[in-house]
C-alpha cells in the first residue's frame, strides 16, 4: 500500500483545475505518512469508503477530504502527529474517564480521534451532526455533511433566515449534550455547519464530560460563544436565561 493509490484517485477525480489538483497532491504527500496511510488502507478494507476525492480542509491539527463510500459522501479527516499542540490537547483528554494515558504523541493522537468518534456516538441520536462511521488509529470517518463533495458553509458565513429559531435550536442542541453529560468545548460559528437551512453541529474532538475538571467552564465558554454570535444578529438572547435552559434539572 503507497500514497500513490491514494494520490491517483485524486488526480483522475473531477478536480476543476490542474491547479486544484496539484494542490490536492500536495496536501495529501504530507498528510499521508505510513502510519495514516495504513490506516486508510485498514478503513477502506472495512468498507467505510472507496475512495478519496478532494482535500475539504487543511487546519493544523486535521486535514479533512471528501471520500466516497458505499453508501454515500463520508468526511475523512486525518488528525496530524508533527503539527497537532499537544499541550493544549493532553489537557482534554486528561481526567476523561473514559481514556487512559498514553505514552507519545503518536498515541495522544490516536486518542484524538477516538474521542472525537466517541463524543459524535454519544450524540448523534439527539442532536444534528455527522453521523460516525469508523477510525483507525489517527483517521476518522463520518457522514459528509453538504452536496456533490462541497461541505456545507459554515454558520459564520451565511446570512441565516431565521436566527432567532436558529439559536433556539442550537440551544436545544447543547442541552442535549448536557443531558448525556457531554460539553462540546469548541462550539462556536466556526463549528456549525449551515446544511439545507439547519444548523450541524461539528469537531467533537475538543468534547468532554462532565467529570473533566473544566467542563463547567468550557461550557461556559460555548454558551458564551453562541449568545455572543446571536447577538451580534441583534437576537435577543440572555446568557443566564440559555445557561438555565442548558443545565436546568440534570
Ligand atoms: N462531516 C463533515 N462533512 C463535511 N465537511 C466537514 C465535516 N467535518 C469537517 N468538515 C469540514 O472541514 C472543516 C474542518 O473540520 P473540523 O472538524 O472543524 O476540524 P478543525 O477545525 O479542527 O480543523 C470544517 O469547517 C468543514 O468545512
Ligand atoms: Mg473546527
Amino acid at each position: 500500500m503507497d500514497a500513490d493509490r491514494f494520490l491517483g484517485m485524486l488526480d483522475r477525480r473531477e478536480l476543476k483545475s490542474e491547479k486544484q489538483r496539484a494542490h490536492s497532491r500536495k496536501v495529501c504527500q504530507s498528510v499521508f505518512d505510513r502510519v495514516s496511510l495504513t490506516s486508510l488502507y485498514h478503513l477502506t478494507k472495512k468498507g467505510f469508503f472507496r475512495e478519496l476525492k478532494s482535500v475539504v480542509s487543511e487546519g493544523k491539527e486535521a486535514k479533512v477530504f471528501h471520500g466516497v463510500g458505499n453508501h454515500g459522501d463520508v468526511a475523512v479527516k486525518i488528525y496530524m502527529v508533527e503539527t497537532s499542540d499537544f499541550r493544549s490537547m493532553s489537557s482534554y483528554v486528561k481526567g476523561d474517564p473514559r481514556f487512559g494515558g498514553w505514552a507519545n504523541r503518536r498515541q495522544l493522537v490516536n486518542l484524538w480521534a477516538q474521542k472525537e468518534y466517541k463524543n459524535l456516538m454519544r450524540v448523534c441520536e439527539k442532536i444534528s451532526c455527522p453521523k460516525p462511521l469508523g477510525f483507525h488509529k489517527n483517521v476518522l470517518v463520518m457522514e459528509f455533511i453538504g452536496e456533490e463533495g462541497l461541505p456545507a458553509p459554515k454558520m459564520k458565513d451565511v446570512e441565516l433566515e431565521n436566527p432567532k429559531e436558529y439559536c433556539e435550536k442550537l440551544i436545544s442542541y447543547m442541552r442535549e449534550m448536557y443531558k448525556v453529560r457531554l460539553v462540546h468545548s469548541d462550539l462556536s460559528e466556526y463549528n456549525v455547519l449551515d446544511y439545507r437551512g439547519e444548523p450541524y453541529i461539528i469537531d467533537f474532538s475538543t468534547g468532554i464530560l462532565l467529570d473533566h475538571p473544566k467542563a463547567s467552564e468550557f461550557l461556559e465558554r460555548d454558551i458564551g460563544n453562541i449568545v455572543g454570535f446571536f447577538s451580534k444578529k441583534g437576537v435577543e438572547v440572555d446568557y443566564s436565561r440559555v445557561y438555565k435552559e442548558v443545565t436546568d434539572g440534570v
